[in-house]
This record gives C-alpha cells, structure tokens and sequence, in this order.
C-alpha cells in the first residue's frame, strides 16, 4: 500500500512513521508513505494557506488553490479528508480502507477546508471522534496504525486479528498472563481449567458483559445478552 500524507505539519510524522509496526511494514515494503509538505503550495511570500470565510464570521478557510495543487497529482488514489465533520471512522470502515493500493490522506487546519475541495477532491470524509483537535494529524495517523495492521505479513498472528474487539459487535473478554496469583489476586479458576469449552463459554459471557456495561450502544443488537454470572 501507498499512503500519501498532506500536511501543514510534516514533522508531525516523523517518529510514528518510524516506530513499531508501522515501521517495520515499511521496512518489508508492506508500505510506503509519501509526506507532502502543503506549505510547499501556499501562495505569497509568506506561502499562506488559508483565507477569510466568505459570509463573515470567525477563523479562517483552507484555501482551494493550494489544495487542488496538491491533489492534482494524486488523483487515482483514494482520498480522504480527516475532519470532525466527517463520519465516524470505525473497524469495518479501517478494513474498506485497507484494500486501497493508494491512500491520501489530508490533514485539513483552521476552521476547515473550501467546500469545493470537499466536494471534489475528495472522496470521503472521516472524522476520528466527537471531539474537535487542532488539526487532521492524529486523525491521518489513527488511520496509519489502523490499516496498517490489516496488512498482509506485517501482524505476526493474523488469527489476533480476526478475533478481536468490534469484529463480531462485542468488545474484546479480560485476558490474564502469568503468575496465577498475583499480589494476592487471583485469575479466574476456569482460566486453569484446561475445559476448553468452558474457557470459550467464559469468554463469550464476559465480552456480553463488558459489552452491555461499557457500550450498551453496541449491546443492543444482542437482546438475548443476559449477564448470568
Ligand atoms: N480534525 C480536528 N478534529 C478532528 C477529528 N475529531 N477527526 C478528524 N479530524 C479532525
């Protein structure tokens, strides 16, 4: 896969681009990722970026010319516009995602970008929350590390992907590691069982339960999801 990254801020990339799986995907050249430096296209001397809403009101405006500049050359990619506006990203849309050969991903800034390039430059805009940041950047990166591990090779175990949280609607069961007691505190008995089928029965109760206290959102596509342990 190939994710083009435009930006205001390409120092913002530097070292996520260049840590854990996200660089070792791009060692094994699962990936490539490509950071445009959008000042590069800003106009004047001091290479400005944004301009005044038209209507009046506060903040300022991505410009249009300096972003279609940008976007001209990728056109053929996938383009995405991270914005809290947009919808709202989750797995199933990370998995649609993963399936591009060419992604671009553009951070937009200020009060938001010219509609025009929203319209049609983009393909589809995705926001990473109900909460508003600073800018697209964590948003761009959020997607990086969520597609790239879907990428073929780069997770070692892909049956720990296939099984996780959100795949079937339910979050994910508690997991304990060794020793069996720790500090006095115990991991549940049917853990140390070696009853596989009662370990899955567990497992499949306590993602029901953690899925109805947490996220009853989520629960309520299960009504038979009773908690009766
Ligand atoms: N830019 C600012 N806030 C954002 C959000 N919540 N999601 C995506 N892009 C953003």
């Amino acid at each position: 896969m190939h994710i083009a990254v435009l930006t205001m801020f390409p120092e913002y990339f530097r070292s996520p681009l260049d840590t854990s799986l996200v660089e070792k995907a791009r060692r094994l050249e699962h990936l490539t990722v490509e950071v445009v430096d959008l000042r590069a296209y800003g106009t004047g001397p001091h290479r400005q970026l944004d301009d005044a809403p038209f209507g009046g009101g506060a903040g300022m405006v991505m410009a249009p010319g300096p972003l279609a500049e940008a976007l001209d050359p990728l056109e053929g990619t996938h383009r995405v516009l991270l914005t809290p506006a947009g919808r709202p990203l989750d797995q199933a849309t990370l998995d649609r995602l993963a399936e591009f050969e060419s992604l671009t991903l553009v951070c937009g800034r200020y009060e938001g970008v010219d509609e025009r390039i929203a319209e049609h430059f983009i393909d589809e805009e995705i926001s990473i929350g109900d909460y508003v940041l600073l800018g697209g950047e964590v948003a761009a990166l959020v997607i990086i590390e969520g597609v790239v591990r879907l990428l073929p090779g780069v997770v070692g175990n892909p049956a720990s992907i296939a099984n996780e949280s959100f795949r079937d609607g339910l979050l994910e069961e508690p997991q304990y590691t060794r020793p069996a007691e720790f500090r006095g505190l115990k991991v549940p008995e049917v853990l140390l069982s070696g009853n596989h089928q009662k370990v899955a029965e567990w497992r499949q109760r306590q993602r029901l339960r953690r899925t109805m206290q947490r996220r009853p959102d989520l629960a309520a596509d299960f009504p038979d999801s009773e908690d009766d342990d």
